[in-house]
């Protein structure tokens, strides 16, 4: 049986308690004394209707108070509504742009942390190369069982397209969480691989963000790449030499997806092969490249284009396999793949296929990828020639002409 706490139960509940009501309750009686008193007593100051005691001085009279007095009063009024009519608008019609700059402000800081860590603070630029232009990075190969096999150089791709190709969200991705079986470490304290915030993870992508290429630069650059690569320019061509050799490039020609497919530029950022074909980013020519020189490295470099890395294997007709028509495979490697997105005929996308033909940072506007839908058909009809012994040209498959007008319509 339980008994409801009554008043008494809860003054008595403390000493500290008992006292403290006795102390309100006579603090309350001692302020009505008080207050009674002061009232009993309280009469008119002696003399105040007669005169004015000596202390105070004489007010305005009449005619003062109702001429000067109040028109220098109104006076004031109107200069202090002429203050307020004239600031508030002022003020109002100015805070956007002191919004906006208080903005660029931020952002401004943020790139400027962001250049910090990427140059100094967590050392991308020693793989990544100055402004994202794209490097490499020495590896350590060892075998299934722990053993050393090789020290070996990495191509680290540029990531001054990277926001062309990956969102930023992709991106962030990858810096917090890094790729494993490559040089690439894990950064964020949130994935529980590195020291750095998600603050600085975004910090990264706004200094990313902000020595991104246009567009034309990075197709520019693609198509340089390829002039040289095809045997159309002589590496360190001018300009026009490289312009009249662009004009000459035959995307039909398989050799031109096959190029494209494998293109070395920029750190490998362009290639698919850099994530379709094992060992394609290890770097086996030049003088101390393997060290040491002799290394047995059979087991990890020389596979056929395609065969399979980080993206899955494309040998063995992507269409139909995975496409039922070129133009879908040309769609899927122009826009990349969505985390969670099914695509093709059973895929199911991670985020990590980049879409390089059309930015994924902005939604409503297509064709602003790093590279040209000419290109993109060129690696397709590569890519999907693409067999575990070479490549083998399907003879039906429509060409670049006839996939990118189809595009153009769709
Ligand atoms: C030790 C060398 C090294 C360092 C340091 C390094 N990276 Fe990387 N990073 C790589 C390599 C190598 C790859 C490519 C991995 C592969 O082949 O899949 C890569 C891949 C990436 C990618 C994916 C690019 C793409 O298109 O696939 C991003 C983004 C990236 N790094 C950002 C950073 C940032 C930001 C930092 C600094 C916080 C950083 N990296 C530091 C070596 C490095
Ligand atoms: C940064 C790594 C990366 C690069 C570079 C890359 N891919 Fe991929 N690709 C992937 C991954 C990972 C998948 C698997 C889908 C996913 O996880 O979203 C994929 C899937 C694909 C598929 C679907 C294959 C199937 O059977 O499901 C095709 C086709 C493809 N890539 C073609 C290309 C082509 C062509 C290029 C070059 C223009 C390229 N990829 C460059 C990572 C990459």
């Amino acid at each position: 049986m339980h008994l409801l706490p009554g008043p008494a139960t809860v003054l008595a509940a403390s000493t500290v308690t008992t006292i403290g009501a006795t102390l309100v309750v006579l603090l309350i009686i001692g302020l009505l004394v008080y207050a009674w008193v002061n009232v009993r007593a309280s009469r008119a100051e002696v003399g105040s209707e007669i005169e004015l005691a000596p202390n105070r001085k004489p007010y305005y009279d009449d005619d003062e108070l109702e001429t000067r007095v109040l028109n220098r009063t109104l006076r004031t009024a109107l200069v202090l509504l002429v203050v307020i009519a004239v600031a508030l608008p002022l003020y109002w019609l100015n805070e956007p742009s002191r919004q906006s700059g208080a903005e660029e402000a931020f952002q401004e800081t943020f790139v400027r942390r962001g250049e910090q860590l990427y140059v100094e603070g967590s050392q991308c630029q020693n793989c990544h190369g100055p402004e994202g232009t794209g490097g490499q990075a020495a590896y350590t190969i060892t075998d299934a069982d722990g053993e050393f096999v090789a020290t070996v150089n990495w191509r680290a791709p540029a990531l001054n397209t990277v926001l062309l190709r990956h969102t930023r969200e992709e991106v962030e991705y990858i810096i917090n969480y890094g790729r494993p079986f490559s040089p690439m470490p894990g950064w964020g304290a949130d994935a529980g691989k590195g020291p750095l915030s998600s603050q600085q993870v975004t910090n990264l992508v706004d200094y990313l963000e902000s020595i991104q290429l246009s567009p034309e630069e990075a197709r520019r650059q693609a198509e340089e790449a390829l002039a040289v690569e095809l045997g159309l320019a002589e590496e360190g061509a001018s300009e026009e030499e490289l312009d009249e050799a662009i004009e000459q490039i035959d995307y039909d020609d398989p050799a031109t997806g096959e190029a494209l497919f494998n293109l070395e530029v920029a750190g490998g950022a362009y290639a698919c092969a850099r994530c379709h074909t094992r060992g394609w980013s290890i770097i086996t020519e030049g003088e101390d490249s393997v060290e040491p020189p002799d290394a047995d490295l059979s087991d990890y470099v020389g596979f056929p284009d395609g065969s399979g890395a980080l993206g899955p294997n494309l040998t063995g007709g992507l269409v139909p396999r995975q496409f039922a028509t070129y133009e879908e495979l040309l769609e899927f490697i122009t826009t990349g793949s969505v985390d969670g997105e099914p695509y093709g005929n059973n895929g199911i996308g991670s985020g990590k296929m980049p879409g390089f033909g059309d930015n994924p940072n902005t939604e409503d506007v297509s064709d602003d990828g790093m590279m040209s839908q000419e290109m993109l058909a060129a690696i397709a009809r590569y890519a999907a020639s693409l067999t575990s012994e070479g490549p083998v040209p399907d003879p039906n498959a429509p060409s670049v002409e006839e996939l990118t007008a189809e595009d153009e319509e769709g």
